[in-house]
Protein backbone atom coordinates (compact mmCIF):
# COMPACT_ATOMS: atom_id res chain seq x y z
CA UNK A 1 0.00 0.00 0.00
CA UNK A 2 1.23 3.51 -0.86
CA UNK A 3 1.51 5.76 2.19
CA UNK A 4 -1.51 8.00 2.81
CA UNK A 5 -0.52 11.59 3.58
CA UNK A 6 -2.81 14.08 5.30
CA UNK A 7 -2.55 17.37 3.42
CA UNK A 8 -5.17 19.25 5.40
CA UNK A 9 -7.40 18.60 8.42
CA UNK A 10 -9.68 21.06 10.18
CA UNK A 11 -9.13 19.50 13.58
CA UNK A 12 -5.60 18.78 14.72
CA UNK A 13 -5.18 15.32 16.21
CA UNK A 14 -5.84 15.47 19.93
CA UNK A 15 -4.20 12.56 21.73
CA UNK A 16 -7.14 12.50 24.17
CA UNK A 17 -9.50 11.72 21.28
CA UNK A 18 -7.41 8.85 19.94
CA UNK A 19 -9.63 6.00 18.92
CA UNK A 20 -7.82 4.34 16.06
CA UNK A 21 -5.35 1.63 17.11
CA UNK A 22 -1.80 2.52 16.07
CA UNK A 23 -1.72 0.26 12.99
CA UNK A 24 -4.81 1.96 11.57
CA UNK A 25 -3.85 5.44 12.69
CA UNK A 26 -0.46 5.12 10.98
CA UNK A 27 -1.96 3.91 7.70
CA UNK A 28 -4.72 6.55 7.75
CA UNK A 29 -2.16 9.19 8.78
CA UNK A 30 -4.38 10.54 11.53
CA UNK A 31 -7.35 9.86 13.70
CA UNK A 32 -10.97 9.28 12.72
CA UNK A 33 -13.79 10.54 14.96
CA UNK A 34 -17.47 11.28 14.40
CA UNK A 35 -19.89 13.56 16.25
CA UNK A 36 -22.58 11.89 18.36
CA UNK A 37 -25.84 10.95 16.63
CA UNK A 38 -28.90 13.16 16.93
CA UNK A 39 -31.67 11.78 19.17
CA UNK A 40 -34.03 10.84 16.36
CA UNK A 41 -31.77 9.33 13.69
CA UNK A 42 -28.26 7.98 13.06
CA UNK A 43 -25.39 10.28 12.08
CA UNK A 44 -25.11 9.54 8.34
CA UNK A 45 -21.88 9.35 6.37
CA UNK A 46 -21.50 8.32 2.73
CA UNK A 47 -18.53 6.94 0.83
CA UNK A 48 -18.12 7.34 -2.93
CA UNK A 49 -15.35 7.19 -5.48
CA UNK A 50 -15.64 9.41 -8.54
CA UNK A 51 -13.61 10.07 -11.67
CA UNK A 52 -12.25 13.57 -12.26
CA UNK A 53 -15.26 14.23 -14.49
CA UNK A 54 -17.76 13.19 -11.81
CA UNK A 55 -18.67 9.67 -12.96
CA UNK A 56 -19.33 7.04 -10.25
CA UNK A 57 -20.20 4.10 -12.51
CA UNK A 58 -19.14 3.23 -16.07
CA UNK A 59 -22.60 1.70 -16.41
CA UNK A 60 -21.24 -1.14 -18.56
CA UNK A 61 -22.26 -4.78 -18.12
CA UNK A 62 -19.99 -6.37 -15.52
CA UNK A 63 -17.98 -3.15 -15.16
CA UNK A 64 -20.26 -0.93 -13.12
CA UNK A 65 -18.64 -1.16 -9.70
CA UNK A 66 -16.72 1.40 -7.72
CA UNK A 67 -13.62 -0.76 -8.28
CA UNK A 68 -13.51 0.23 -11.96
CA UNK A 69 -13.76 3.88 -10.94
CA UNK A 70 -11.00 3.73 -8.31
CA UNK A 71 -8.85 1.35 -10.38
CA UNK A 72 -9.21 -1.09 -7.43
CA UNK A 73 -7.03 1.38 -5.57
CA UNK A 74 -5.61 -0.20 -2.43
CA UNK A 75 -5.69 2.94 -0.30
CA UNK A 76 -9.32 3.59 -1.28
CA UNK A 77 -10.17 0.05 -0.26
CA UNK A 78 -8.34 0.49 3.04
CA UNK A 79 -10.40 3.61 3.82
CA UNK A 80 -13.62 1.89 2.71
CA UNK A 81 -12.87 -0.95 5.13
CA UNK A 82 -11.99 1.52 7.86
CA UNK A 83 -15.32 3.31 7.47
CA UNK A 84 -17.20 -0.01 7.55
CA UNK A 85 -15.29 -0.93 10.69
CA UNK A 86 -16.33 2.37 12.30
CA UNK A 87 -20.10 2.16 11.91
CA UNK A 88 -23.09 0.34 13.35
CA UNK A 89 -24.65 -0.32 9.94
CA UNK A 90 -23.80 -0.19 6.24
CA UNK A 91 -26.69 0.55 3.87
CA UNK A 92 -27.02 -0.13 0.12
CA UNK A 93 -29.87 -0.07 -2.37
CA UNK A 94 -30.66 -3.02 -4.62
CA UNK A 95 -28.93 -1.30 -7.59
CA UNK A 96 -25.60 -1.34 -5.78
CA UNK A 97 -26.18 -4.90 -4.60
CA UNK A 98 -26.72 -6.04 -8.18
CA UNK A 99 -23.69 -4.17 -9.54
CA UNK A 100 -21.47 -5.56 -6.77
CA UNK A 101 -22.11 -9.14 -7.89
CA UNK A 102 -22.85 -12.36 -6.01
CA UNK A 103 -19.71 -12.38 -3.85
CA UNK A 104 -20.21 -8.94 -2.27
CA UNK A 105 -20.56 -8.95 1.50
CA UNK A 106 -19.91 -5.44 2.97
CA UNK A 107 -17.65 -6.84 5.68
CA UNK A 108 -14.78 -4.44 6.48
CA UNK A 109 -12.12 -6.97 5.50
CA UNK A 110 -13.89 -7.91 2.26
CA UNK A 111 -12.40 -4.83 0.62
CA UNK A 112 -9.06 -4.84 2.45
CA UNK A 113 -8.20 -8.26 3.92
CA UNK A 114 -4.73 -7.17 5.10
CA UNK A 115 -6.28 -5.07 7.88
CA UNK A 116 -8.79 -7.69 9.04
CA UNK A 117 -7.29 -8.07 12.52
CA UNK A 118 -6.82 -4.33 12.96
CA UNK A 119 -10.42 -3.62 11.94
CA UNK A 120 -11.69 -6.26 14.36
CA UNK A 121 -9.56 -4.93 17.23
CA UNK A 122 -10.78 -1.38 16.54
CA UNK A 123 -14.45 -2.43 16.51
CA UNK A 124 -14.49 -4.80 19.43
CA UNK A 125 -11.84 -3.37 21.77
CA UNK A 126 -11.95 0.36 21.08
CA UNK A 127 -15.48 1.06 19.84
CA UNK A 128 -17.01 -1.87 21.76
CA UNK A 129 -19.25 -2.75 18.84
CA UNK A 130 -20.21 -6.23 17.58
CA UNK A 131 -17.59 -7.75 15.31
CA UNK A 132 -19.44 -6.79 12.12
CA UNK A 133 -21.82 -3.98 11.22
CA UNK A 134 -25.45 -4.66 10.35
CA UNK A 135 -25.99 -4.72 6.56
CA UNK A 136 -29.14 -2.87 5.48
CA UNK A 137 -30.50 -3.43 1.96
CA UNK A 138 -33.26 -1.18 0.64
CA UNK A 139 -35.54 -2.40 -2.15
CA UNK A 140 -39.08 -1.40 -3.06
CA UNK A 141 -39.74 -4.34 -5.38
CA UNK A 142 -38.02 -7.06 -3.34
CA UNK A 143 -36.38 -8.30 -6.55
CA UNK A 144 -33.19 -9.46 -4.90
CA UNK A 145 -31.09 -12.50 -5.76
CA UNK A 146 -31.07 -14.29 -2.42
CA UNK A 147 -28.28 -16.60 -3.65
CA UNK A 148 -25.78 -13.76 -3.06
CA UNK A 149 -23.06 -14.36 -0.44
CA UNK A 150 -24.27 -11.53 1.76
CA UNK A 151 -27.42 -13.51 2.55
CA UNK A 152 -25.48 -16.64 3.54
CA UNK A 153 -22.83 -15.60 6.01
CA UNK A 154 -23.46 -16.16 9.68
CA UNK A 155 -21.01 -13.32 10.37
CA UNK A 156 -23.30 -10.59 9.06
CA UNK A 157 -26.87 -9.84 10.05
CA UNK A 158 -28.79 -8.54 7.04
CA UNK A 159 -31.89 -6.38 7.33
CA UNK A 160 -33.91 -5.94 4.14
CA UNK A 161 -36.17 -2.90 4.23
CA UNK A 162 -38.90 -3.15 1.63
CA UNK A 163 -42.57 -2.61 0.88
CA UNK A 164 -45.35 -5.08 1.68
CA UNK A 165 -45.28 -6.17 -1.98
CA UNK A 166 -41.50 -6.62 -1.73
CA UNK A 167 -41.82 -8.62 1.48
CA UNK A 168 -44.26 -11.01 -0.18
CA UNK A 169 -41.95 -11.44 -3.17
CA UNK A 170 -38.96 -12.11 -0.92
CA UNK A 171 -40.98 -14.59 1.09
CA UNK A 172 -41.84 -16.46 -2.12
CA UNK A 173 -38.12 -16.42 -3.00
CA UNK A 174 -37.26 -18.16 0.28
CA UNK A 175 -36.16 -15.32 2.58
CA UNK A 176 -37.82 -17.08 5.53
CA UNK A 177 -35.23 -19.86 5.64
CA UNK A 178 -32.19 -17.57 5.68
CA UNK A 179 -31.01 -17.55 9.29
CA UNK A 180 -29.14 -14.24 9.24
CA UNK A 181 -31.70 -12.33 7.17
CA UNK A 182 -34.65 -10.33 8.44
CA UNK A 183 -37.18 -8.66 6.15
CA UNK A 184 -39.19 -5.68 7.34
CA UNK A 185 -41.92 -4.06 5.30
CA UNK A 186 -42.45 -0.33 5.62
CA UNK A 187 -45.08 1.99 4.28
CA UNK A 188 -44.13 3.59 0.98
CA UNK A 189 -45.43 6.48 -1.08
CA UNK A 190 -44.95 7.20 -4.78
CA UNK A 191 -41.28 7.94 -4.13
CA UNK A 192 -40.78 4.66 -2.30
CA UNK A 193 -39.98 4.32 1.40
CA UNK A 194 -39.14 7.69 2.88
CA UNK A 195 -35.61 8.21 4.24
CA UNK A 196 -37.02 9.44 7.56
CA UNK A 197 -38.96 6.18 8.05
CA UNK A 198 -35.77 4.19 7.37
CA UNK A 199 -33.66 6.28 9.71
CA UNK A 200 -36.20 6.27 12.54
CA UNK A 201 -36.41 2.49 12.34
CA UNK A 202 -32.64 2.08 12.31
CA UNK A 203 -32.18 4.38 15.32
CA UNK A 204 -35.11 3.23 17.43
CA UNK A 205 -35.36 -0.47 16.63
CA UNK A 206 -31.77 -1.35 15.72
CA UNK A 207 -29.85 1.12 17.88
CA UNK A 208 -27.86 2.43 14.89
CA UNK A 209 -26.00 5.62 15.84
CA UNK A 210 -23.52 5.79 12.96
CA UNK A 211 -24.71 4.76 9.48
CA UNK A 212 -22.50 4.32 6.42
CA UNK A 213 -24.34 4.94 3.15
CA UNK A 214 -22.72 2.80 0.44
CA UNK A 215 -25.78 3.01 -1.79
CA UNK A 216 -25.69 4.41 -5.29
CA UNK A 217 -26.83 7.78 -6.63
CA UNK A 218 -30.56 6.95 -6.34
CA UNK A 219 -30.79 6.23 -2.62
CA UNK A 220 -28.00 8.67 -1.76
CA UNK A 221 -29.85 11.39 -3.70
CA UNK A 222 -33.02 10.76 -1.73
CA UNK A 223 -31.24 10.97 1.62
CA UNK A 224 -29.37 14.08 0.53
CA UNK A 225 -32.56 15.77 -0.69
CA UNK A 226 -34.24 14.96 2.62
CA UNK A 227 -31.41 16.68 4.47
CA UNK A 228 -30.17 13.58 6.27
CA UNK A 229 -26.62 13.25 4.96
CA UNK A 230 -24.07 14.60 7.40
CA UNK A 231 -20.76 13.76 5.75
CA UNK A 232 -19.33 12.61 2.44
CA UNK A 233 -16.06 10.72 2.07
CA UNK A 234 -15.20 11.21 -1.58
CA UNK A 235 -12.27 9.56 -3.31
CA UNK A 236 -11.21 11.36 -6.46
CA UNK A 237 -9.67 8.86 -8.88
CA UNK A 238 -7.34 10.39 -11.47
CA UNK A 239 -9.12 9.08 -14.55
CA UNK A 240 -11.68 10.56 -16.93
CA UNK A 241 -14.68 8.43 -17.94
CA UNK A 242 -16.60 10.71 -20.30
CA UNK A 243 -20.30 10.24 -21.14
CA UNK A 244 -22.77 10.56 -23.99
CA UNK A 245 -26.49 11.29 -23.79
CA UNK A 246 -27.41 7.92 -25.30
CA UNK A 247 -25.60 6.06 -22.55
CA UNK A 248 -25.86 7.97 -19.29
CA UNK A 249 -23.20 7.55 -16.62
CA UNK A 250 -24.30 8.55 -13.17
CA UNK A 251 -22.69 11.15 -10.97
CA UNK A 252 -23.05 11.20 -7.19
CA UNK A 253 -26.74 12.06 -7.25
CA UNK A 254 -29.58 10.79 -9.46
CA UNK A 255 -33.23 11.85 -9.77
CA UNK A 256 -32.75 15.02 -7.75
CA UNK A 257 -31.69 18.38 -9.06
CA UNK A 258 -30.98 21.65 -7.35
CA UNK A 259 -30.84 25.23 -8.55
CA UNK A 260 -27.98 27.56 -7.70
CA UNK A 261 -30.23 28.89 -4.93
CA UNK A 262 -30.95 25.51 -3.35
CA UNK A 263 -27.81 23.44 -4.00
CA UNK A 264 -26.20 22.28 -0.75
CA UNK A 265 -22.64 23.41 -0.16
CA UNK A 266 -20.10 21.43 1.78
CA UNK A 267 -17.29 22.17 4.19
CA UNK A 268 -13.95 20.47 3.62
CA UNK A 269 -12.93 18.60 6.79
CA UNK A 270 -9.82 16.85 5.54
CA UNK A 271 -7.78 16.10 2.44
CA UNK A 272 -5.49 13.12 2.11
CA UNK A 273 -3.54 11.76 -0.82
CA UNK A 274 -1.83 8.55 -1.85
CA UNK A 275 0.08 8.76 -5.11
CA UNK A 276 -2.42 10.42 -7.52
CA UNK A 277 -5.68 9.63 -5.66
CA UNK A 278 -7.26 12.24 -3.39
CA UNK A 279 -9.37 11.36 -0.35
CA UNK A 280 -11.72 14.18 0.59
CA UNK A 281 -13.92 14.39 3.67
CA UNK A 282 -16.75 16.92 3.58
CA UNK A 283 -19.40 18.01 6.04
CA UNK A 284 -22.62 18.34 4.03
CA UNK A 285 -24.93 21.27 4.50
CA UNK A 286 -25.50 24.84 3.51
CA UNK A 287 -22.12 26.17 4.51
CA UNK A 288 -22.83 29.57 2.91
CA UNK A 289 -25.86 30.37 5.10
N1 LIG B 1 -18.54 4.90 -7.28
C1 LIG B 1 -19.08 4.62 -6.12
O1 LIG B 1 -18.53 4.96 -5.08
C2 LIG B 1 -20.40 3.92 -6.06
C3 LIG B 1 -21.04 3.74 -4.83
C4 LIG B 1 -22.26 3.07 -4.81
C5 LIG B 1 -22.83 2.63 -6.00
N2 LIG B 1 -22.18 2.86 -7.16
C6 LIG B 1 -22.74 2.40 -8.44
O2 LIG B 1 -24.02 2.96 -8.62
C7 LIG B 1 -24.78 2.07 -9.44
C8 LIG B 1 -26.11 1.77 -8.79
O3 LIG B 1 -26.83 2.96 -8.67
P1 LIG B 1 -28.29 2.98 -8.08
O4 LIG B 1 -28.65 4.40 -7.93
O5 LIG B 1 -29.16 2.09 -8.89
O6 LIG B 1 -28.05 2.27 -6.67
P2 LIG B 1 -28.87 2.27 -5.31
O7 LIG B 1 -29.33 3.63 -4.93
O8 LIG B 1 -27.97 1.57 -4.33
O9 LIG B 1 -30.10 1.31 -5.61
C9 LIG B 1 -31.28 1.79 -6.22
C10 LIG B 1 -32.41 0.86 -5.84
O10 LIG B 1 -32.64 0.97 -4.43
C11 LIG B 1 -34.02 0.84 -4.17
N3 LIG B 1 -34.51 2.09 -3.62
C12 LIG B 1 -33.99 3.33 -3.77
N4 LIG B 1 -34.73 4.22 -3.11
C13 LIG B 1 -35.74 3.53 -2.54
C14 LIG B 1 -36.84 3.91 -1.74
N5 LIG B 1 -37.05 5.18 -1.38
N6 LIG B 1 -37.69 2.95 -1.32
C15 LIG B 1 -37.50 1.66 -1.68
N7 LIG B 1 -36.48 1.24 -2.45
C16 LIG B 1 -35.61 2.18 -2.87
C17 LIG B 1 -34.70 0.54 -5.48
O11 LIG B 1 -34.71 -0.87 -5.55
P3 LIG B 1 -35.82 -1.76 -6.31
O12 LIG B 1 -35.65 -1.43 -7.75
O13 LIG B 1 -35.41 -3.15 -5.95
O14 LIG B 1 -37.14 -1.36 -5.78
C18 LIG B 1 -33.75 1.18 -6.47
O15 LIG B 1 -33.84 0.61 -7.76
C19 LIG B 1 -23.95 0.81 -9.61
O16 LIG B 1 -23.28 0.85 -10.84
C20 LIG B 1 -22.96 0.91 -8.46
O17 LIG B 1 -21.76 0.22 -8.67
C21 LIG B 1 -20.99 3.49 -7.22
Amino acid sequence: MEPIHTLFATQPDEPSQAVLPDGLRDRYDGNLCFPPAPEERPYCIANFVSTLDGVVSFNLPGQSEGAQISGANEEDRFIMGLLRASVDAVMVGSGTLRAAGPQASWLPEAVYPAAKDLYRKYRTEVLRKPEYPLVVIVSGTGELDLAGAVFHTSRTRVLILTTEQGRQRLSRSGSGVLASVEVKSLSAGEQGISPSVILTLLRQQEGVELLLHEAGPTLFGEFLAAGFMDELFLTLAPQIAGRVAAHPRPGLVAKVEYSPATAPWCKLLSTKKAADHLFLRYQIGDQRA
